[in-house]
């Protein structure tokens, strides 16, 4: 089984499909493993340490020729899947509802290709759950990035000169990224609080020592799907949350807002006026701004001021914590493949009737097979 290794080609994608460990674990699976030059450097992981552990670093055509297994982080460019052989099994972030062509490239050369953020989020897989692993990093991040564009510090500090209050931080959307957002800012000292749609975060808020805010109300209790996500909510609720965020924000130091709604484009949270309310020197964080956006201000790749506000839209938080967010992923990518080695011949033999394959291949055979994306 060669297994191989690719650079990424998007631009400013730092990170990298394994780690000299998982390259030794699939060494040990019985794979002969090829990386392509660079591919880790970004991640700081250098060719040598790739070698020092058993791969053959070699140029992208070398890597891709004859590949039965294919790791990346985000989806190939055209000329790269050209390269990859029939029946070839391609992983990665695909993000398959915004590259569609990519999609169709991959059933034309029959690549066999796994998007991962569609890994079902059951107890079994829960050890490959990209979605987790990168979320939980991209929270930790946002509260960083915050605190670099803030002119003052987060904890209260009693000087000889005066006492400096702590900062109030509150975050918006307490799932993975937000939990971890709240867990950050506290350990650096501030007061947090928090808000979400899910009444089952707030005791999830309050264990972490953040204050939970929330208009609580019949539509609540339903406002959680049997996967854990948050519904849509009605333009009533909507109405009485802008509200009371609108009470809560003024009062603010920093805003980290994190809600998503799977398949959908990301709620509204922060209008203009929300942000003119907000004090000098504030800075907002908007880690949906890649869906649509919690923050109406906030524009892709920019850090915009706004009456003395920054609003930080950085895309691909998760990138700029690029070595813990390259080995936690590259342990998701070994944790799927290994039931799909067969021990004794050392080579893939892929249960298609699997519920985690299932719900995560996309093309197979030269068609699309995902039901999300036929027609
Ligand atoms: P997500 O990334 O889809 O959304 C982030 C957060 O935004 C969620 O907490 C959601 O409730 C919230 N949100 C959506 N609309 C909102 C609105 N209008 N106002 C305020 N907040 C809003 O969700 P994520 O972080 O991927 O996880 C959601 C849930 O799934 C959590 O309960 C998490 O613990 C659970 N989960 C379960 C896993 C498992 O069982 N294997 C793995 C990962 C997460």
């Amino acid at each position: 089984m060669k297994l191989s290794i690719g650079k990424e080609t998007i631009a400013a994608e730092k990170r990298v499909a394994a780690s000299p460990e998982t390259v030794r674990k699939f060494i040990s699976l019985g794979a002969e493993v090829y990386v392509e030059r660079g591919a880790g450097l970004a991640a700081a992981v250098t060719d040598a340490m790739y070698a020092d552990v058993g791969a053959k670093v070699v140029a992208q055509d070398e890597a891709y020729k004859d590949a039965d297994v294919i790791l990346r982080v985000r989806h190939p460019a055209p000329a790269e899947i050209a390269k990859m052989k029939k029946g070839a099994l391609l992983l990665g972030m695909l993000a398959p509802y915004q590259e569609k062509e990519a999609l169709k490239a991959y059933a034309a050369q029959g690549v066999t290709a796994v998007s991962m953020e569609l890994v079902p989020r059951i107890t079994r897989a829960q050890t490959m759950d990209v979605l987790s692993s990168q979320a939980n990093l991209a929270g930790y991040r946002a509260v960083l990035e915050a605190a670099f564009e803030f002119g003052r510090g987060f904890p209260m500090m009693m000087t000889a000169a005066g006492t400096v209050p702590a900062a109030k931080v509150f975050i918006m959307g307490a799932g993975v990224a937000g939990l971890q957002a709240i867990a950050t800012a506290r350990r650096l000292g501030a007061v947090v609080s928090a808000t979400d749609v899910r009444p089952a975060s707030k005791e999830q808020v309050q264990s972490l020592g953040a204050t939970f805010v929330m208009v609580e109300s019949e539509e609540t209790k339903a406002a959680e799907t049997a996967g854990g996500y948050a519904k849509e909510m009605s333009d009533d609720y909507k109405q009485k949350q802008a509200v009371l965020v609108a009470e809560t924000i003024k009062k603010q130091d920093i805003v980290i807002t994190t809600a998503l709604i799977p398949g959908r484009k990301a709620p509204v949270l922060v209008t203009d006026d929300m942000v003119k309310s907000m004090k000098p020197g504030s800075v907002i964080v908007d880690l949906a701004v890649e869906q649509g956006g919690n923050v109406t201000l906030a524009k892709v790749g920019e850090v915009v001021e706004v009456n003395g506000v920054k609003i930080v839209g950085h895309p691909n938080m998760p990138s700029r914590i690029a070595v813990d967010a390259s080995a936690l992923y590259a342990r998701n990518l070994y944790n799927y493949l290994v039931p799909l080695v067969d021990k004794e011949s050392k080579s893939l033999k892929i249960n298609w009737e699997d519920d985690i394959v299932k719900a995560s291949v996309l093309t197979r055979d030269g068609a699309i097979v995902h039901p999300n994306f036929q027609g």
